[in-house]
């Protein structure tokens, strides 16, 4: 095959792949659930990067509602495109957890760390967007850096 036709049908396929991820209900969320749609975003997204992403779910599955669901799967999005964009992390951690009716988010990394500057931004669309998605679907948002090193995105919301 040539060459040239072997890069048009890659093309094709990551615009698909592109168009599967961005739109507003992606149905890989619908078809898989929350946490599966998170690690092949995760898988994805870093396949041509050196950081390393560990997952950390209480379950493989996850009943939610959709809406609070699709909520949760944007945030990811915009945080772990954060860490990839901004933080010069090696690593990072994705949490996924359910306890006593409380589904809870966080991503954290091993980068720069975001400054209080950064967050208090309003030209920070990307962190105003993550929080008023949290708010929208009656959750609690916040952002800011480790103790250690790095920054973390949490939200928790009633599943
Ligand atoms: N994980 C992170 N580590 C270090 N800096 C970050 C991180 N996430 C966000 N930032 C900083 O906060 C800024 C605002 O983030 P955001 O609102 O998502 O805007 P954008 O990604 O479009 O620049 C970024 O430009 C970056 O400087
Ligand atoms: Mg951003």
């Amino acid at each position: 095959m040539e060459i040239e036709k072997l890069y048009g049908y890659t093309d094709a396929m990551m615009a698909k792949v592109k168009d599967l991820v961005t739109r507003l209900r992606p149905e890989v969320l619908d078809e898989m659930g929350l946490p599966q749609a998170i690690r092949w975003y995760a898988e994805q997204a870093l396949k041509r990067t050196g950081i390393k992403c560990k997952l950390h779910f209480t379950s493989a599955r996850l009943k939610m509602d959709k809406e609070k669901a699709t909520s949760l799967y944007r945030i990811f999005q915009e945080a772990f495109t954060n860490v990839m964009r901004h933080s010069g992390a090696t690593r990072m951690d994705v949490f996924l957890t359910k306890r006593n009716g409380e589904v809870k988010l966080r991503v954290t990394d091993n980068g720069s760390g975001i400054t209080d500057e950064d967050i208090g931004d309003m030209k920070s669309l990307g962190i105003l967007g993550m929080r008023e998605r949290a708010v929208s679907v009656g959750g609690s948002f916040a952002i800011g850096r480790n103790a250690d090193s790095g920054s973390f995105v949490e939200v928790s919301l009633s599943a």
